[in-house]
């Protein structure tokens, strides 16, 4: 479809099911390759960038099959993983590659092997990963600026000691995966913490972390109590498969929450969501606001916290929230941007988004595309090198283009339903990149 009509909403209300979590469906595939014997999952995000990595899987010896609903995967061990055919495709996931990366830099299968995504993904920064994995010991050619395809030939990789200039949860997993095929220790240290998904799914497969205190670092201006993360690995250490159940994805679930919070007389509940700390900045952001955000039945699966959402929209817009995006801050908020913008067109004196550079090297770059997109409905927003601000006030509507960005597009679509007139919301498709069934759930949800 080229677009999507969105019009004006009253509220939202029911129970939405949204689909299992993207980080750790990537995880669960990877480790389930990795494991010895089987390892069951639930709630296996069947999207696009999910069933890339699952593919890539089946490419490196993995078996593969579904029973009923429950993804099957039946691991290599560490040692039997195999050459791949042809090259890994990734598709749109930046995510894939850059684990997967880690993957391939741990084996020698006898000659390089070639890994690459779309047109998207062949422009983001791959040598935060290139350059920790030639470190320990991996040769890796890529394209010049160090973008895909990337040639990797592994083997025989020795544990690093590692500081990232960039807290990322992807470059931390690439470390510690490439870690297990490592001999010795591998630590990987960031600025500040990001999403511990890998970290929490080695820990349930029986892999033992290497654990080290808070590491302290000279405090900028960003981040007065600056302080950054240590984690590690011991290599060489076989694990067994495992039963998973994955967690709803809370950054899909944030449409929902924000198009409810914001949309009075509201009520919706959204069970089984991941509530991982390192995800819920948006959730801390929204209930300042005064949107109703409750956590009913807690639980664990597989080492990650989960609960049933209840979502009551704000009663009335807040004036000001006293809320400053420092550095730390971001990772647990980064991918909720493009909605958080839209969100705060709901505060009377608006939100400064700043320390946010990353969203510049996302699918998109997302302060460039999200600015330029929320202008035309009528937003008035700020650009800066590192964020944006946002000011309160009505959103008009309007056409606007998704760029072919997923969460451009799912943002947009919200912006149409808190809208004067709606939002007619161009390149919709691409919301499949993360969460098929997006507009229909959304069309279930809403009452006009
Ligand atoms: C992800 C980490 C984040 C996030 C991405 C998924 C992950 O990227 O933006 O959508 O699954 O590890 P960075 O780690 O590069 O910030």
């Amino acid at each position: 479809m080229l677009v999507r009509e969105v019009p004006p909403a009253r509220r939202l209300r029911g129970e939405v099911n949204i689909p299992g979590d993207k980080s750790i469906s990537h995880r669960a595939a990877i480790l389930g390759l990795l494991a010895e014997g089987e390892t069951r999952i639930q709630n296996f995000l069947k999207a696009g960038d999910c069933l890339n990595t699952l593919k890539a899987c089946e490419q490196l010896g993995a078996g593969v099959r579904w029973e009923d609903e429950t993804l099957v995967i039946r691991g290599c061990g560490l040692r039997g993983l195999k050459k791949p055919a042809g090259p890994i495709d990734c598709g749109n996931s930046g995510t894939g590659v850059r684990l997967l990366a880690g993957v391939l830099a741990g084996v020698d299968f006898g000659g390089p092997v070639e890994i690459t995504g779309d047109e998207q993904v062949r422009r983001r920064p791959m040598n935060r990963v290139i350059e920790p994995l030639t470190k320990m010991g991996a040769r890796i050619e890529s394209e010049p600026g160090g973008l895909c395809p990337l040639r990797i030939q592994g083997g025989n990789l020795k544990g690093i000691d590692y500081a990232s200039p960039v807290a990322s949860a992807q470059v931390k997993s690439c470390i510690l995966l490439a870690g297990l095929f490592a001999g010795g220790k591998t630590n990987v240290t960031e600025p500040s913490k990001s999403r511990d998904h890998t970290e929490i799914m080695l820990r349930y497969f029986g892999v033992k972390l290497l654990k080290y205190p808070i590491q302290k670092r000279m405090p900028d201006a960003n981040s007065p109590t600056a302080h950054a993360t240590k984690i590690g690995v011991q290599g060489g250490r076989s694990f067994s498969g495992k039963d998973i159940a994955i967690p709803s994805d809370i950054s899909s679930a944030a449409f929902f929450i924000v198009a409810a919070g914001l949309l009075k007389g509201s009520e919706l509940d959204i069970p089984g969501v991941g509530i991982n700390p390192t995800r819920t900045e948006l959730i801390s952001i929204l209930k300042q606001m005064g949107v109703s955000i409750a956590y009913v039945k807690k639980k664990k699966h597989a080492g990650e916290s989960v609960a049933d959402m209840k979502v009551a929209s704000m009663v009335k817009p807040p004036q000001a929230i006293f809320y400053e995006t420092s550095a730390e801050r971001i990772p647990s908020l980064i991918d909720e941007i493009p909605i958080l913008a839209v969100a705060a067109t709901a505060i009377e004196q608006g939100l400064t988004i700043r320390n946010a550079r990353e969203l510049r090297v996302k699918e998109t770059d997302r302060i460039s595309v999200l600015t330029g997109e929320l202008r035309r409905v009528g937003v008035k927003i700020d650009e800066f090198e590192d964020g944006m601000k946002i000011y309160g006030g009505k959103i008009i509507g309007g056409d606007a283009d998704s760029h072919g960005d997923h969460r451009l597009a799912m943002s947009l679509a919200v912006a149409g339903l808190v809208s004067e007139r709606g939002v007619s919301v161009h390149n919709p498709d691409c919301v499949n990149t993360s969460f098929p069934g997006f507009w229909e759930l959304l069309d279930q949800a809403a009452e006009r």
